[in-house]
């Protein structure tokens, strides 16, 4: 079995990721051979964005599989797994479908993680779609975290909604946010952006309000980790801000996700589990400059949500909806 996409490879039990903390300095492969190593990769984000995490997992069970891994030695490695980052949901929804078929014996991992990878690809190709016909022409976009085929298999979710609007000669400029504190909208977006040769400006966080005041923004786009039932949306740390700017500025705002990034078991923001991370990313960057007083007490959670009513609209791939139209979604 040969799967490959910009950030992940798998090949007859051979399985490595693009190092996307090392992005854009350097393009490092790193080979995985153990469940620990995949979860080494996901905590240090190493490998990331909601539907990536879920699809690094799976192959890194088909791997283990390959190896000659037991059923139980699965399951096992799928509860080891499912913790690594407990807000992305399509995560866990991955880990549920596989550890539901494993009676079946070892050889439906395999199996299941071609489908779900070849699936994912063509997920992003419909959203980007429904996403690209809605968008004005000489349309102008902001865009927050990562979202492209760095966190997925195929083309993104938000970026991927972008890239396929430029081809259709819709984009005329994207502000992508730098995205602290890891910053994957500045390392990440903007060396995604910069490859498939579409237009955009850099911004801090902290400048999108000042942009939208002074600029003509047509909408924004962001993904989603976690979408509950009442449309409420975990997504990175700062979303919420932007979601709010755009309520005040009269700016569209959507999210863009596959259905595998909605949870329908989730009532709302209260029953999402925000992972939070170590002081360290906030007063320094990547262990490589401390910028904070050693004891600088830290607020770091990874994601923030966004009320459902914030959100105008869903971009999934079955089609557009708004946060009262998801329970249909699901018929
Ligand atoms: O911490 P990260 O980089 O994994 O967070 C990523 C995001 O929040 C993305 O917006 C989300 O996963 C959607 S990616 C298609």
């Amino acid at each position: 079995m040969k799967l490959e996409s910009l950030a992940i490879k798998y090949h007859d039990g051979e399985l490595s990721i693009l190092d996307q903390q090392a992005l854009p300095l350097e393009e490092v492969w790193i080979n995985c051979h153990t469940i620990q190593d995949m979860c080494d990769c996901i905590i240090s984000l190493k490998v990331r964005g909601a539907p990536l995490i879920g699809i690094a997992a799976v192959l890194s069970l088909a791997q283990y599989a390959f190896q000659g891994a037991s059923i139980q030695e699965l399951r096992k490695a799928i509860q080891i797994l499912v913790t690594t980052r407990p807000t992305a949901v399509n995560l866990k929804n991955y880990m549920d479908a596989i550890d539901k078929q494993l009676a079946q014996g070892n050889l439906v991992v395999a199996e299941m993680a071609k489908a779900i990878f070849l699936e994912d690809i063509e997920l992003c190709e419909k959203m980007a779609t429904h996403g690209a016909n809605m968008l004005p022409f000489e349309a102008t976009v902001l865009t927050y975290c990562n979202t492209g085929s760095l966190a997925t298999a195929g083309m993104g979710t938000a970026l991927g909604v972008i890239k396929k609007a430029h081809q259709a000669g819709k984009i005329k400029h994207v502000y992508a946010c730098e995205t602290r504190p890891l910053l994957q909208g500045a390392r990440l977006t903007a060396w995604e952006l910069e490859q498939a040769k579409i237009p955009y400006t850099l911004i801090c966080d902290n400048m999108a309000g000042s942009l939208m005041r002074s600029q003509k923004i047509d909408c924004a786009l962001v993904g989603a980790d976690r979408i509950a039932m009442n449309g409420d949306t975990a997504n990175k740390i700062g979303t919420y801000q932007v979601a709010i700017l755009c309520k005040h500025h009269q700016i569209p705002f959507y999210v863009v996700a596959p259905y595998t990034t909605f949870d329908p078991a989730c009532d709302g923001a209260k029953s999402i589990v925000i992972e939070q991370r170590a002081p360290e990313e906030v007063k320094g960057f990547m262990g490589k400059i401390n910028f904070a007083p050693q004891k600088a007490s830290v607020y770091n959670p990874s994601f923030d949500v966004t009320p459902g009513s914030l959100i105008s609209g869903f971009i999934f791939d079955k089609g557009i909806y708004k946060a009262d139209e998801l329970l249909a979604m699901l018929n």
